[in-house]
């Protein structure tokens, strides 16, 4: 009899994200007993703030426990028209917007919704390893586009231009960008724009830390060029900005056409977002932005901590100027990141992300999420100060 029982061909290639296997190893460490200092996620460790708790309690205490729209809640979709006019200069008009079970599902979607399988995606690297997971998922190829320390991670445009073929579907940047801080700057993204007009394709511009700069760095949305309307799709979320990693939730923005085949593609998954997920979202678009420069300041002053200490290593790095995260080379200690993580996880209980997991650019480097309290922080950086000396 023939047997059926195997899993599918495109299966081989899913990946996932790695950092969710360190977490799963540094878990069954601390389970074990051994202490654990957490740099490995993207998340911020401030607590929720109480008016968006309250909002999603009463939400739910009120019977908005049902199925929503699988486009969103209009409140919530109405509030992200205006913050996007606050914040990119346009009102997106409602039918361009849609709520997604995660900011994640979002490059997912958006790959299965424009690519038929052999079409190419141009990804940065180093990038965020969904982008990788999300093409392997959807078996179209991927085109890698460099980004180079001495370049201070700016996206080159001749180098996008020679990776640009008949196939090219989309390009997927980030900024500010996991895993560099860096933010991408305005003239290329102008550049950019006119080159991804010129040759019929779109942009994913994964802006979930757009709210999360410092020293005034200007972010600049790609999308203020588009409006949405044609070639630009935004990712964007709550998790990082409003401490929200656990309620899964994120918001596309895009044309209207390709938005409604996004839409049904949440409805066929997970039919719509909770109802009182979103409530409570609208109610974080609803403080002031008071708590965000709050938060700001603390990543801020961290950065600084963390540059001064680094500042005595032979580590290179550049300096981020928004997100939570620091992506050193220690190409000088001839030692691969992968190496450093493991022995100093085992040695001394710090978990980080080795940069491979973001691509072959990271192979000498790891990837340092700073968002632990500031004690942790003291501690960890002497311990790695500490074992850069002894290698
Ligand atoms: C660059 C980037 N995009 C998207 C996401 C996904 O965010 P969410 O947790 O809201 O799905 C992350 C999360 O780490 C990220 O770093």
């Amino acid at each position: 009899m023939k047997n059926n029982l195997y899993t599918s061909r495109l299966s081989k290639s899913f990946i996932g994200q790695g950092m969710f296997e360190i977490l799963n190893s540094v878990q069954s460490l601390e389970r074990q007993g051994k202490k654990i200092y957490h740099f490995e996620l993207g998340e911020p460790f401030h607590k929720t703030n109480s008016k968006i708790i309250n909002s999603l309690i009463t939400s739910i205490k009120s019977g908005n426990t049902k199925y929503t729209s699988s486009f969103g809640l209009y409140e919530l979709r109405d509030k992200i028209r205006v913050s996007t006019k606050n914040s990119r200069g346009y009102y997106p008009d409602l039918e361009q917007i849609l709520i997604t079970p995660g900011a994640n599902s979002i490059i997912y979607f958006l790959i299965k919704t424009i690519c038929n399988p052999g079409d190419e995606v141009i990804i940065p690297n180093p990038g965020f390893p969904s982008y990788i997971a999300a093409c392997n998922a959807n078996g179209v190829k991927i085109r890698t586009l460099n980004l180079t320390q001495k370049n201070n991670y700016q996206i080159e445009i001749s180098s996008i231009k020679k990776l640009i073929t008949k196939k090219t579907k989309l390009i997927i940047i980030n900024s500010p960008s996991n895993p560099l801080g860096v933010i991408q700057n305005k003239k290329n993204l102008i550049e950019m724009y006119e080159l991804i007009k010129q040759n019929n394709i779109y942009v994913l511009t994964d802006e979930i830390y757009s709210r999360i700069t410092y020293n005034n760095n200007e972010f600049f949305s790609i999308s203020s060029l588009d409006k949405c309307n044609k070639h630009v799709i935004i990712l964007n979320g709550f998790s990082k900005s409003f401490s929200m990693t656990g309620y899964r939730i994120g918001c596309a923005i895009g044309p209207k056409k390709i938005i409604n085949k996004m839409r049904l593609l949440v409805e066929t998954i997970v039919s719509c977002v909770p109802p009182f997920i979103q409530e409570s979202c609208t109610a974080a678009l609803s403080l002031n932005n008071d708590l965000i420069k709050k938060n700001n300041l603390d990543y801020l002053k961290k950065r600084n901590k963390i540059i001064n200490k680094f500042n005595e290593t032979n580590l290179d790095f550049v300096i981020p100027d928004g997100a939570f995260y620091i992506f050193p080379s220690l190409k000088k200690y001839n030692i691969t990141g992968e190496n450093f993580c493991k022995k100093i996880l085992n040695k001394y209980g710090i978990a980080l992300v080795p940069g491979i997991f973001f691509g072959s650019q990271g192979k000498f480097n790891f990837r340092m999420s700073y968002t632990t309290d500031n004690t942790s922080l003291d501690k960890a950086l002497d311990l790695i100060s500490k074992y850069l000396h002894e290698l």
